[in-house]
């Protein structure tokens, strides 16, 4: 019998790709290793049933139709905006991802921006590092307190919440917006109030973004959102870039209208609004959300176990519908 094909888009962490799957089973192929300017030639090349994309992988329709023999997309990723899930979905084609084993990666990225803007972590580190640490002073680099102040999770799914637990141990009180409310316990556990995002951006200190990304939510936060929002608020992004304008984050950042933002994602990612590179209220980092070596090995487990499953004949755990 011919064997199954799988196409990695990349080589994932943890043991190697290679090695974990059946080769008896599957024949296994790296996009690197195949010609082809784009991933729709490669695919087209290899005309494989499994794919384990990148976020960074768009998924098309033209790549999807240059694989008539594909039978599922596992995502290497919780969010999967890069996928055309409802083209896959008229397919029959199946779309994984990889849930729940890096919400606490992604959690703590998001605390840990919000501490290194409220407590200016890179600008005091620079500062050191440019050899102008002259000794200790009551106005040097002071920032502002977690304690008693507001944070607003919109997005109050398994991160959101995960936000939430983390942010109650720092002595903050959570207020959130969502799709729906949700579960009584659950809300109890995080003492959160739900709120309509109108309150939610008047009243918090902080803002964390916590939702997937869908056209529906483009700019979700932009001018009129920044003009609602209170002038030492700080918003703090780990979701998806487009979530936020950025060009209107970095107005907000400059006239003072916020105090500052942290950000994991970006809109045009990899570019960056230029004009975010300049300014000290603000910390960039490069997507590392779920970037532990411990998560990023389960996610590849999880998007590989994903992908065999349906090519085994199974259903797999994780999968994708269309919003
Ligand atoms: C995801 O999985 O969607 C995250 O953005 C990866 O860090």
């Amino acid at each position: 019998m011919k064997k199954k094909r799988i196409l990695f888009t990349s080589e994932l962490p943890g043991n190697s790709f290679k090695e974990n799957l059946n080769h008896n089973e599957f024949e296994i192929f790296l996009a690197e290793d195949i010609e082809g300017e784009t991933l729709q030639k490669k695919v087209e090349k290899v005309n494989p049933s499994g794919i384990i994309a990148l976020l960074s992988d768009k998924i098309d329709k033209n790549v999807i139709d240059s694989a008539p023999a594909l039978e599922v997309i596992s995502n290497y990723a919780v969010g999967y905006n890069n996928i055309d899930v409802t083209y896959c979905h008229e397919k029959g084609i199946y779309v994984t991802n990889t849930p729940d084993v890096l919400t606490d990666a992604t959690a703590d990225i998001a605390i840990l921006l919000i501490l290194m803007v409220s407590r200016r972590a890179v600008s005091s580190d620079r500062f050191v590092r440019t050899g102008h640490f002259k000794g200790w002073g009551p106005q040097l680099f002071v920032g502002k307190s977690l304690q008693n102040k507001k944070l607003g999770i919109i997005g109050m799914g398994r991160i959101g919440l995960a936000v939430a637990k983390r942010a109650v141990a720092f002595g903050m009180d959570v207020i959130y917006c969502n799709r729906n409310k949700v579960e009584k316990e659950k809300e109890k556990a995080v003492n959160a109030q739900y709120v309509e995002i109108e309150q939610l951006l008047k009243e918090s200190d902080f803002i964390s973004l916590h939702l997937p990304y869908t056209p529906e939510v483009n700019h979700l936060i932009g001018k009129n959102e920044f003009g609602i929002m209170k002038k030492d608020a700080v918003l703090i992004n780990t979701a998806r870039g487009p979530l936020v304008d950025e060009k209107a984050l970095c107005e907000a950042l400059i006239s003072g209208e916020i105090y500052g933002a942290g950000l994991d994602v970006y809109e045009n990612e990899p570019a960056v609004e230029k004009g975010l590179m300049d300014l000290e209220n603000v910390v960039l980092l490069p997507h590392i959300g779920s970037a532990t070596e411990e998560t990023r090995s389960e996610m590849a487990e999880m998007a590989i176990s994903g992908c065999i499953s349906v090519l085994s004949g199974s259903v797999p755990e994780n999968i994708v519908k269309p919003f």
